[in-house]
């Protein structure tokens, strides 16, 4: 007999998410480099060293930069930024915040966080569902929230990686793909963001409308931070549909770091509006430090949503988790659904009805 607990199954279905995480890195790594072969092949890269070989030997290379960095003198243009100025020095400011404490700064936070994570798991282990699963499920997330949340996350994962490309790309990518190679690879990575950006932003507005019903602080939660959550020990604080920490994840990363990131990724995405070049320079880098920063905050929530917790992916994969588990980790939503009506249903039955649905027969539950 096979059902949930049966470790074959289990397995399985851990290789398959493994292996679909992997694929979703590495098609979103390769899709760009199609820029890179495709530069390779045609005469762009022929073209392109004679340029730079041409400005390496620019005899006006001096005025030039001096113009670049804001060196008085001339000019028949009047207005912001133009008056006197053949060049104006926001870029250059811009590209050093950049090129400087952004890049280091938001080097060491990502390492920083994976590092946390590794000795945090080192050290307490996975939580796994104490006196083991019951057999029994109750629907924890409908389909329509599982695709939401899955093309939400799907779509995060392939800006984040691109992005981090683009921002990253001169100390990381450039030694491995070569100058030429990473101009036509960020050529592309910088069309599937700006592209993807606006479709996530979507996703992000849906969540947050959706899901704030679920996540109005209220004083369990101030009970389940005094108790740290019950991640280390054995303690089990009570909690509604979201615990404390969740909440923290819906309102810091999601809702402000999202809103945030989606505003000034507008800004970016549509320069068309009147925005000045401080405008583009400022929302630039607070949308990388937002993004940075919401980045390390994920890497905490897929820990806590795979590794971290036995038995809490399911409920967003098939929408179903195991009754011990939600006792364990939501009793009180737990109660109130119980409360309503919801009858949990075994691993068993959910198989036949699965068999019956492929064999053809009709009016079985969906979940
Ligand atoms: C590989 C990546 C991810 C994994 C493995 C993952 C896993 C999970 C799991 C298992 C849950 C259900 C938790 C529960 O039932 O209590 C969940 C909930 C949630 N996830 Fe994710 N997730 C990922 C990425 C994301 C991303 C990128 C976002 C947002 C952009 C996101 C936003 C949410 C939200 C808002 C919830 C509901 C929690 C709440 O409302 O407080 N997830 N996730």
């Amino acid at each position: 007999m096979s059902s949930s607990n049966d470790p074959i199954r289990r397995q399985r279905r851990w290789r398959a998410t493994f292996w679909s995480v992997i694929a979703i890195i590495v098609l979103s790594m390769a899709l760009p480099s199609l820029g890179y072969v495709l530069a390779q092949t045609s005469g762009a890269y022929g073209e392109q060293r004679a340029f730079t070989e041409d400005r390496a030997t620019n005899p006006r290379s001096d005025m030039w930069r001096d113009a670049r960095e804001g060196g008085g003198g001339f000019t028949t243009q009047t207005g912001p930024y133009v008056t006197n100025t053949m060049i104006s020095n926001v870029g250059e400011n811009w590209r050093q915040i950049r090129m400087g404490p952004l890049i280091t700064y938001g080097g060491w936070l990502l390492i920083g966080c994976v590092i946390a994570i590794a000795l945090f798991f080192a050290l307490t282990g996975r939580k796994r569902i104490e006196g083991g699963r019951s057999g029994m499920t109750v629907v924890r997330w409908r389909g329509y929230e599982r695709f939401l949340h899955w093309f939400t996350a799907i779509s995060f994962i392939i800006l984040a990686i691109t992005g981090l490309s683009l921002l990253f790309g001169r100390h990381v990518l450039i030694p491995i793909f070569g100058h030429q190679g990473f101009a036509a690879y960020a050529q592309v990575a910088m069309n599937v963001h700006n592209f993807l950006g606006p479709a996530f932003s979507v996703g992000v507005l849906a969540m947050i409308v959706l899901w704030m019903k679920h996540n109005i602080p209220n004083r369990t939660d101030v009970e389940w931070f005094k108790q740290g959550g019950g991640i280390v020990g054995k303690k089990h604080p009570s909690a509604g549909k979201m615990n404390g920490g969740e909440k923290v994840w819906f309102w810091l990363g999601v809702f402000a770091l999202g809103l945030i990131t989606i505003v000034t990724g507008f800004v970016l995405d549509f320069p068309n509006f009147g925005q000045t070049r401080e405008t583009m320079a400022i929302a630039q880098t607070v949308h990388a430090i937002a993004a940075l920063l919401w980045i390390g905050f994920f890497f905490g929530h897929a820990y806590i949503g795979t590794l971290g917790t036995q038995g809490a992916l399911e409920g967003m994969t098939r929408g179903r988790v195991d009754t011990n588990w939600a006792k364990q980790h939501h009793d009180l939503w737990y109660e109130e659904l119980i409360a309503n009506g919801e009858q949990p249903v075994s691993e068993e039955e959910l198989k036949r009805r699965k068999e019956g649905q492929g064999a053809g027969t009709a009016g079985q539950p969906s979940h």
